[in-house]
C-alpha cells in the first residue's frame, strides 16, 4: 500500500469548515486521512503499490502479463492511468487498463483478473486500486469532504493449482446513479465534484453487502461461522459495525482500517489486505458498495 505524506486531522478540518472531530468520528470513525500534494499522482501512488506486490510475491515486473488499475480519479481521462504504472514498473509484457466501478472497483478488477487467469490467458496480474480523491471534493461542502482520502494498494495474483479466490461476484443497479455522481458543471471542478445523498447510500451499502456476502458464502457451501476476516469498503464505521452485526460476525474478525485512511474508493479493500495480519489457509471475506450503484463479494482462501 502507499499513502501519500501529508495527513490531515478532524481537527484541522474544523478550523476550516463547520464541523467537529467528535461529530466526524462519532457519525463516521474517521479521525484522519491522507491527502496528496500538487507532486502526487494516481500512477504514483499505484506503481508504490504495485512494487511493493511484486517484492512481496517475488514476481518480477517482466514476467506480469496484465495490469488492471481500479481507479475513479485516473490522472488523465485518456490514456489509462495503468499504462503510465507499466512504463513506471518497465512491465514490458504486460497489457495495461483502467476499470471504473467507483468504491467497488478492486472487488471488479480482483474478479476481472480471477477470470483471465482461471482461463489460462494470464498467469501473473497486478491488481490496484488507486485514488486521489481529495481532487474530486467539494472543500467547502462538510457532508461529503470530511469522508474522502487518498491512498493505493494492490495485490498481485497467480496462477495455483488450488484458486486461492473461492468465488467473486459482482452487481450493479443504475437506479442509484444519481444517489452519488461527480457533478460537472460547474467549471471551478473540471473533475466533477462528489454529490451524494448519504442516507440512501448508507442503508443500500448496508443491505446490498449483507445480500451478497451471504450469497456469495451459500455459493461456496459455506457458513458465516467459517469466516476468519470479513473485510469491507471502507466508508462509514457504522456502516461496517451494521453489517457484521446483522452476519452475526464477533467484530475482533471485522477489518477496520477508516480511522486512519477515511475513505479511499477503490483502494480501501488493498490498503486493508496489506494492514491485515492474513495467515496461510484463513478464510476471507471481501465485499464493497460504491456508487452506480456497484456491488460485490469475493470469498479468498489466503
Ligand atoms: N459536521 C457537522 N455537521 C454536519 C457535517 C459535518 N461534517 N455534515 C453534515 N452535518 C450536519 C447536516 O448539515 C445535518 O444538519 P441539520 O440536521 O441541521 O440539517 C446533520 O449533520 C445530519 O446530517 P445527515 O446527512 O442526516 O447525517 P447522517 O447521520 O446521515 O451522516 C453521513 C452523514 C455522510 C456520515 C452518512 O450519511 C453516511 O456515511 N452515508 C454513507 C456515505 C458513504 O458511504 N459514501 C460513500 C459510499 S462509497
Amino acid at each position: 500500500m502507499s499513502v501519500p505524506e501529508t495527513q490531515v486531522t478532524n481537527d484541522e478540518l474544523s478550523t476550516r469548515l463547520d464541523t467537529s472531530d467528535e461529530w466526524i468520528r462519532s457519525r463516521t470513525g474517521i479521525r484522519s486521512r491522507h491527502i496528496a500534494s500538487p507532486a502526487d499522482s494516481v500512477a504514483g501512488l499505484g506503481t508504490e503499490a504495485a512494487v511493493q506486490a511484486l517484492k512481496s510475491a517475488k514476481v518480477e515486473a517482466s514476467d506480469v502479463d496484465m495490469i488492471i488499475l481500479a481507479t475513479t480519479s485516473p490522472d488523465h481521462f485518456m490514456p489509462a492511468t495503468a499504462t503510465q504504472i507499466q512504463q513506471n514498473l518497465n512491465a514490458k509484457n504486460a497489457c495495461a487498463f483502467d476499470i471504473q466501478a467507483v468504491c467497488s472497483g478492486f472487488l471488479y478488477a480482483l474478479s476481472i483478473a480471477d477470470q483471465f487467469i482461471r482461463t489460462g490467458s494470464a498467469s501473473n496480474v497486478l491488481v490496484i486500486g488507486a485514488e486521489i480523491m481529495s481532487r474530486m471534493v467539494d472543500w467547502s461542502d462538510r457532508s461529503t469532504c470530511i469522508l474522502f482520502g487518498d491512498g493505493a494498494g494492490a495485490v498481485l495474483l497467480g496462477k495455483r493449482e488450488q484458486p486461492g479466490i473461492l468465488s467473486t461476484r459482482l452487481y450493479s443497479d443504475g437506479a442509484g446513479y444519481d444517489m452519488l455522481y461527480s457533478d460537472v458543471s460547474d467549471a471551478a471542478f473540471p473533475r466533477g465534484k462528489v454529490v451524494m445523498n448519504g442516507r440512501a447510500v448508507y442503508s443500500t451499502a448496508v443491505e446490498v453487502m449483507e445480500e451478497s456476502i451471504r450469497a456469495a458464502l451459500a455459493q461456496n457451501e459455506l457458513d458465516v461461522s467459517d469466516v476468519d476476516w470479513l473485510i469491507l469498503h471502507q466508508a462509514n464505521k457504522r456502516i461496517i459495525e451494521s453489517v457484521a452485526t446483522r452476519l452475526g460476525l464477533p467484530f475482533e474478525k471485522v477489518v477496520v482500517t477508516i480511522e486512519s485512511f477515511a475513505n479511499t474508493s477503490s483502494a480501501t479493500i488493498p490498503i486493508s489486505l496489506a494492514l491485515t495480519d492474513l495467515k496461510r489457509g484463513e478464510l476471507v471475506v471481501l465485499s464493497s458498495m460504491g456508487a452506480g450503484f456497484t456491488w460485490g463479494a469475493a470469498v479468498l482462501r489466503w
